[in-house]
């Protein structure tokens, strides 16, 4: 089956074409076309990613990342086509509230021959609204214009089967996945422990009280007049100093900094960050500037507290919920540190639990993640309601 998925919900414009094969228990898929534009050049300036640009150039952009992902995919071939005045304005319509777009698309689509695909799959949520719409309204003209079934892919969702595929050479491949599952995700919108006891249904185990992790990452690091996403930032930092310890999954060198750890001894699964964002906040006010040495200690320190409680928290909902296999998935599952202990930590103390965690390349957002959640769902013969909207805080459980 040939999915073209696209992704739009935050600062990352992603098309792609996934070729897969198999079922729900052993299934290869091969990227045939993937083009991928991030805004986050752009939305530095802001500290933070700022909605109506993200919108902007996610309709700039996804006529260009749509051709070349079909170029690399050896499906674009050029040819006027006659498109009914019904089709015509039924897209005009879709797209009037996205300046720009409507007339590339129009443009593309009269010039251009449908591809052999079988499904369009598009995020329709969480994220950012405006930003989701652009995505939404892109591929239901799509699916319009060359009689495509649509799907509608939770963005987490993706994550967490990202998580689960692995690299075979220039496949990916989802096979031997042993349920229960536990998922932790995080990313700059989400902090949460989702179990999965039956494939594709979730029960929500844990969640931030307040901040997501990545929000925590980058909020800290403007704080530290750090770029954004700050992220990568601190943990470039943190492992400067990571490589002369000589436990660097415990993190016991002497800092002249100590950072609570939030929640750690309460009897749930749930997280909180905002009480060590706030800490950080204090310990850089009593200060004058920090050193470079000290920007490099408060960094660790930082990693210190987010990795410990991810884990504990973890390892309490892996044992609450008898998981056999562990996923990391979102952004922030690309930290080095928290990789680290968790790898560590499993090992030792779970070892019976498979840890899974994505390809670098699948950890941040992407539209791979929602070809491969379109093609379980294309499985299931779900389709999109007619009256898709965004939702930008839809869960997963
Ligand atoms: O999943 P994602 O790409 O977008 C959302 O759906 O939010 O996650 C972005 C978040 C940002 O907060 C960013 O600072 C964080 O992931 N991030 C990292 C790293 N790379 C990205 N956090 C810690 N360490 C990293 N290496
Ligand atoms: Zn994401």
């Amino acid at each position: 089956m040939r999915i073209l998925a696209i992704e739009t919900s935050c600062d990352e414009t992603a098309v792609t074409i996934v070729d897969a094969e198999g079922d729900r228990r052993s299934a290869r898929f091969r990227v045939l076309g993937n083009a991928l534009l991030s805004q986050i050049d752009l939305h530095r300036d802001y500290g933070g990613v700022f909605p109506m640009l993200a919108k902007r150039e996610h309709a700039k952009n996804l006529v260009p990342l749509l051709t070349a992902a079909l170029e690399e995919a050896e499906l674009l071939r050029e040819s006027a086509q006659s498109l009914p005045q019904e089709t015509h304005d039924a897209i005009a319509a879709l797209l009037e509230r996205e300046p720009g777009l409507d007339a590339a698309f129009l443009e593309f689509i009269q010039t251009t021959d449908a591809p052999v695909i079988d499904a369009i799959a598009v995020t329709a949520g969480p994220g950012l609204e405006p930003a989701l719409w652009v995505g939404i309204n892109f591929a239901k003209a799509l699916a319009r214009a060359w009689m495509k079934p649509l799907l509608a892919i939770n963005h987490m969702e993706g994550h967490v089967l990202a998580a689960l595929a692995e690299e075979d050479g220039e496949e990916l491949v989802i096979r031997n996945v042993e349920l229960p599952l536990l998922a932790l995700l995080i990313s700059g919108g989400h902090t949460e422990l989702v179990a999965m006891h039956e494939w594709l249904s979730y029960k929500l185990v844990g969640q931030t009280k307040d901040d997501a992790v990545g929000e925590a990452y980058d909020k800290v690091a403007r704080m530290m007049n750090l770029p954004y996403p700050g992220g990568p930032e601190i943990s470039k930092l943190s492992e400067i100093l990571r490589e002369t310890d000589p436990d660097p999954v415990s993190g016991n060198l002497e800092t002249p900094f100590t950072l609570p750890r939030p929640l750690l001894h309460d009897q749930t699964c749930d997280f909180s960050f905002s009480g060590l964002k706030t800490a950080v906040l204090y310990t850089l006010k009593k200060r004058a500037e920090l050193t470079d040495d000290e920007r490099v200690q408060m960094a660790y320190e930082f990693e210190n507290a987010v990795a410990e409680v991810l884990w504990k928290k973890t390892s309490r909902a892996l044992t609450d919920t008898l998981a056999k296999t562990l996923v990391i998935g979102g952004g922030v599952s690309a930290n080095t540190h928290i990789r680290r202990v968790f790898t560590d930590k499993v090992s030792k103390e779970h070892p019976d639990v498979a840890l899974r965690i994505p390809p670098a390349r699948l950890t941040t957002d992407n539209a791979i993640m929602i070809a491969l959640a379109g093609f379980y769902r294309l499985l299931r013969d779900e389709r999109a309601p007619a009256d898709l909207a965004a939702h930008g805080t839809q869960r997963l459980a």
